[in-house]
């Protein structure tokens, strides 16, 4: 069957009406892989939900067609976000697809390559300020409340419910609810997203619930360390949040599941995202890794008991920001003349040694 898309597939579980346009580039449907080496390694079930395989690459593509299907339902015809840069990928692709403007604002100079090419290929408006996230958020919150401009950032209520799907996907992947849901935090939307997911689908399909495990970066840590950061600061882009919107729903889904939100240092993270890759021949962006790099920091501290059935999502696609992976990882290329017999030789040389 060709997969039909977020809003076709679950309309029973999302705000849908006869008038909500059938908006969708096929997101959603994501692989869940086992990660077997590593699964080994640490004597414990770990399984990778791949949300880089999204079409903008990245989870933000869930919450957007949602957002954006309702914006064009209420009428509207301008989109805005402020963005680390995978919620403006998002917002911009959908905005093409619907036909619509979008307006992002992106904090100057800390937006992955990969990420600011997207907005610009999709055609968004693009705003940069010598500022950040949070600065950014604020702008953009106070002009939607002013100007005819629907605000599509996870404080918008459809966002988490298109966010939501990923956790009845989980659950229709492994049989039932994991014990353990290991997720980045930035702005705190998609953990909040997974637990109402967890809980609504629980009711229905009776699949259980996971604890909500959530791993800030420790230069952006407002969470862990109870009161916002003025300039946050991580290798993790995407995360560089320090006071995340949906804060409250956060807490109360680590309340709630009995889970846990610690942070991860940027060096944990940059080593999770070159395990993960080298071990699993899986490349997810470095904020995603904070998931894997918070499941090796729980099993070391005995949080995590051997044998626990553990999911980590992969939020972002590795392609996204490809100078973090070149500048982390040295590996020297072998430069050679274009000369056959001196190739052979090297390469016989490498593979006889
Ligand atoms: N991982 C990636 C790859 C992200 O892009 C984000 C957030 C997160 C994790 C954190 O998710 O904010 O729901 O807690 N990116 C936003 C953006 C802020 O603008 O693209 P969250």
């Amino acid at each position: 069957m060709n997969w039909p898309g977020l809003i076709a597939n679950y309309k029973e579980f999302l705000p849908v009406t006869e008038e909500t346009p059938a908006l969708t580039l096929q997101e959603g449907n994501t692989p869940l892989v086992h990660l077997s080496n590593l699964s080994n390694q640490l004597g414990i079930e770990l399984y990778a939900k791949i949300e880089g395989a999204n079409p903008t690459g990245s989870f933000k593509d869930r919450g957007m067609v949602m957002a954006v299907a309702k914006a064009v339902e209420a009428g509207s015809r301008s989109i805005i976000c402020a963005s680390t840069g995978n919620t403006s990928a998002a917002a911009a692709a959908y905005a093409a697809k619907a036909g619509i403007r979008a307006i992002i604002v992106i904090p100057k100079g800390k937006v992955a390559l990969g990420k600011l090419a997207q907005a610009m290929m999709y055609g968004a408006e693009i705003v940069e300020i010598e500022g950040n996230f949070d600065e950014a958020l604020n702008m953009v919150r106070k002009v939607s409340e002013t100007s005819a401009v629907t605000l599509v950032n996870s404080v918008n209520p459809y966002r988490l419910e298109g966010q939501k799907t990923a956790a009845l996907e989980v659950c229709d992947q492994l049989g039932s609810a994991p014990d353990i849901l290991a997720i980045p935090v930035g702005n705190a939307g998609n953990i909040s997203a997974y637990w109402k997911g967890f809980k609504e689908y629980n009711e229905v399909k009776q699949t259980g619930l996971p604890k909500m495990f959530g791993f800030e970066a420790e230069g952006a840590a407002a969470i862990v360390q109870g009161k916002p950061i003025t300039e946050p600061e991580t290798v993790a882009t995407a995360i560089r949040i320090g006071n995340p919107a949906s804060w409250n729903l956060a807490v109360a889904a680590r309340e709630e599941s009995g889970g846990i939100i610690e942070s991860v240092t940027d060096s944990e993270i940059l080593e999770a995202f070159k395990l993960l890759a080298k071990t699993e021949g899986i490349f997810a962006e470095p904020a995603s890794c904070a998931s894997i790099a918070g499941v090796l920091q729980q099993i070391q501290s005995g949080s995590i008991p051997s044998g626990s059935k553990v999911v980590a999502v992969l939020t972002g696609n590795g392609l996204k920001d490809p100078q973090t992976a070149i500048s982390e990882i040295n590996i020297e290329t072998v430069s050679l003349p274009n000369d056959e017999k001196t190739v052979i030789e090297y390469i016989e040389g490498v593979v006889t040694a």
